[in-house]
């Protein structure tokens, strides 16, 4: 897992040169393209040509240039919901393009996502869920047109399993999400990876209902990570449900994550 991380911070790095190299390269504010020169010398990336038709382009979405600020040596403060070193939108993973790409193992996750409010229809509290998708983990709602209120087939809280997201960057101090589900912080919990250690840890309340939760993280910006979601027993009250899982982080897509 730690590796997959890795092989795309390299596969990043090679994409930074590679447009180094060929001199493509949108720069933000003038302030912020001194710094970036300086930042192209940390990084010890050799300019075959030198860029003769450089594009000036200001942060995006309304972002403000900064200097100073990480090892970068500049950053646009970005609006909400804009992260990035050019402010491209925050990646978040809301679940309503369903989990393709998360990890799965176990049984605990195969119904994964549930449409809609799924608990009230057996009249139960509300997921509090954002959107149309979210991971209820006792649910077996995994299309609009499945019967509402229906359960996971093994049972709400039997099957055990993990749902591991993508590798993500993070570039700020807050990573922030809805979980709700079990209480049990021993047998169901979301956990935040980073380099192959589980450094966070957060299980829910006991109800279906998702509250907000964060994680402060400003000690691993820069870092890669991942967030797991386990159920690892079959006792009564596990199961998870997540949702929204957002804030400081640029998933490896990004084309600013190479900054
Ligand atoms: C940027 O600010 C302008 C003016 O306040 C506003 O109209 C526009 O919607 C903003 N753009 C974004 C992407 O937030
Ligand atoms: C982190 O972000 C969430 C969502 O915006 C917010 O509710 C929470 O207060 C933030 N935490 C900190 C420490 O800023
Ligand atoms: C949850 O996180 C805390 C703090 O890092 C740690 O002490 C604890 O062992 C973790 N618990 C589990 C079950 O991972
Ligand atoms: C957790 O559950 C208790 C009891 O139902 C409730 O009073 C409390 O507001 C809940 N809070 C959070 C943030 O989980």
């Amino acid at each position: 897992m730690a590796e997959t991380c890795r092989r795309k911070l390299e596969a990043s790095v090679l994409l930074l040169s590679f447009f180094f190299q060929s001199g493509i390269i949108i720069l933000i504010s003038s302030e912020c393209s001194v710094l970036l020169y300086e930042t192209m010398e940390k990084y010890a990336v050799k300019r075959r040509n030198s860029p003769q038709s450089l594009q000036q382009q200001r942060c995006l979405n309304n972002g403000t240039c900064q200097a100073g600020y990480t090892d970068k040596g500049f950053s646009c403060k970005c609006p909400y919901g804009f992260t990035g070193a050019f402010c491209s939108k925050a990646c978040s993973f809301d679940f309503e393009d369903g989990i393709a790409d998360w990890e799965m193992t176990g049984r605990a996750f195969i119904y994964q996502p549930t449409f809609g409010d799924n608990p009230t229809y057996r009249r139960r509290e509300s997921a509090n869920l954002q959107g149309d998708w979210w991971i209820g983990g006792a649910e077996k709602r995994p299309s609009e047109s499945d019967t509402a209120g229906v359960q996971h087939s093994n049972g709400p809280d039997v099957p055990q399993g993990t749902l591991t997201s993508p590798c993500f960057r993070i570039v700020g101090k807050n990573i922030s999400f809805l979980i709700g589900g079990g209480c049990d912080l021993g047998n169901v919990r979301a956990e935040l990876i980073v380099d192959n250690q589980v450094v966070r840890n957060e299980t829910g309340n006991c109800s279906e209902t998702m509250f907000r939760k964060s994680w402060d993280v400003e000690e691993f910006i820069g870092q890669y990570a991942q967030v797991r979601l386990v159920d690892e027993s079959s006792g009564g009250y596990v199961h998870i449900n997540f949702d929204d899982l957002k804030g400081d982080i640029i998933c490896p897509d990004d084309l600013d994550e190479i900054n």
